[in-house]
């Protein structure tokens, strides 16, 4: 569910008009409904009613420090991978015992402040990272609370490039290592394990693979409490898939429900790493045609918006829907919508039958509020665009447009030029 509706042929975002809020910032920009989020983030919590349980959303998909306010003010936390993650979390009000700091190459400076902020737990990838927390810890004379990551090596079935928990990928400690790795954990002086944790991908659309994960550490949360390791924390990470096209994910409730019929009663919380789910379908990517042309063999309609906005198409191949924002065409035609980007990866679609658009005509690139702008880039030195958050008749700009003086910020000449 998502408030994009038309009203008299026109696109709104929640009551307010797409195209009145391009007149007003001009465009490309994303755009973001308040209503959906919020919707979205309450769906996937009430999914979870029967256990205790943290969701914990993913920053890398929206990390907007608004979309984390409204997450946080909804008694969210937060999944990061990064110092900045961390940064963003705070300055949103995220509280720091919420966070989760999940990623394969932790650095030392990353670390400390981590530790500095009283994070939740680190969801530890590797015996070194181990060894450093530890060490890092000890010269802060903290104690570190962690969770191992395994890699459960089960097939989320879903892209390769977003695939997280085969044997093959770098993601965790496979579960030989894992069972080693906790009693080394234990015996460091400063440290204390907390729990344990797995991502296995992302868009999947079956909630069997989830289950069969959470079989497994299931069964290593057993082998553990039988060496006098206990687990108050059960990370499962994110992953749960959205439509963009014609994928039929579980609803939440049907992913919560097999989640906790396998999980029984159980003595611990629950930690779930939304993104894409809750961020997903709850934005947009507004373009504007700048040209339509016919090639040999195809029809090209160029708009404002390219690649370093929205690299999913380029990256994976992914599918985005594009609708016109006001639906006043009649003709359709196919088409390759594509960016001013100069590489023949630059495409929002392909083949695509879209109407008979115009120049000047917008578009509204669809499912584009997850990997959207967090994925984004200055690339052909362009301006990262403006987001902007619809609530109810009202927008607000939560991130301004670049200006060709942010683009160089940072940037010097050194005196021998
Ligand atoms: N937790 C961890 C440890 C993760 O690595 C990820 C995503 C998530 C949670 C959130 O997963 P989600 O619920 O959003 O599926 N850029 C790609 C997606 C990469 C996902 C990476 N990890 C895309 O645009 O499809």
């Amino acid at each position: 569910m998502h408030h994009f509706n038309y009203q008299n042929n026109e696109m709104y975002c929640e009551d307010v008009s797409i195209s009145q809020i391009a007149r007003e910032v001009g465009t490309p920009f994303y755009l973001y409904s308040h209503a959906t989020l919020r919707h979205h983030f309450l769906t996937f919590q009430k999914a979870f009613e029967g256990v205790n349980h943290l969701i914990c959303f993913s920053a890398k998909s929206n990390s907007n420090i608004a979309v984390l306010r409204l997450f946080a003010k909804l008694g969210g936390g937060l999944d990061i991978v990064s110092g900045g993650e961390l940064f963003r979390g705070l300055k949103a009000g995220v509280p720091p015992g919420k966070i989760v700091f999940s990623g394969v190459g932790k650095r030392e400076d990353e670390i400390v402040y981590a530790l500095e902020s009283n994070i939740l737990m680190f969801n530890v990838e590797s015996f070194q990272e181990l060894e450093l927390i530890d060490q890092c810890a000890a010269r802060l004379n903290k104690e570190a609370p962690i969770a191992l990551r395994v890699n459960p090596d089960v097939d989320p079935r879903t892209h390769p490039y977003v695939s997280t928990g085969l044997k093959e990928n770098k993601f965790g400690l496979n579960v030989e290592a894992v069972v080693e790795t906790y009693s080394a954990a234990n015996a460091c002086s400063h440290v204390k394990v907390m729990g344990i944790s797995c991502h296995i991908g992302s868009q999947l659309t079956e909630v069997s693979p989830f289950v069969d994960a959470l079989g497994r550490i299931k069964d290593l949360i057993a082998t553990l409490e039988t060496s006098g390791i206990s687990i108050s924390y059960l990370d499962l990470g994110g992953g749960l898939g959205i439509t963009y096209d014609q994928e039929s994910p579980p609803h939440p409730s049907e992913y919560g429900k097999a989640i906790m019929e396998t999980l029984g009663q159980a003595p611990f919380t629950l930690i779930l790493e939304p993104g894409r789910v809750i961020a997903g379908n709850a934005g947009i990517l507004v373009t504007r045609v700048l040209y339509t042309k016919s090639g040999e063999d195809k029809f090209f309609v160029i708009v404002d918006s390219a690649m370093n906005d929205l690299v999913r198409p380029a990256l994976y191949g992914a599918y985005h829907a594009v609708e016109p924002v006001v639906r006043d065409r009649k003709e359709t035609i196919e088409a390759d919508v594509v960016g001013p980007i100069c590489e023949s990866g630059d495409f929002i679609a392909r083949d695509r039958r879209i109407p008979l658009v115009q120049s000047g005509d917008l578009l509204a690139v669809m499912s584009a509020g997850a990997y959207g702008f967090t994925m984004s880039s200055n690339y052909n030195s362009r301006l990262r665009v403006p987001e902007i958050m619809v609530k109810e008749d009202r927008f607000f700009v939560v991130r301004a447009r670049e200006s060709y003086e942010d683009l160089i910020a940072g940037e010097s000449i050194p005196p021998f030029l």
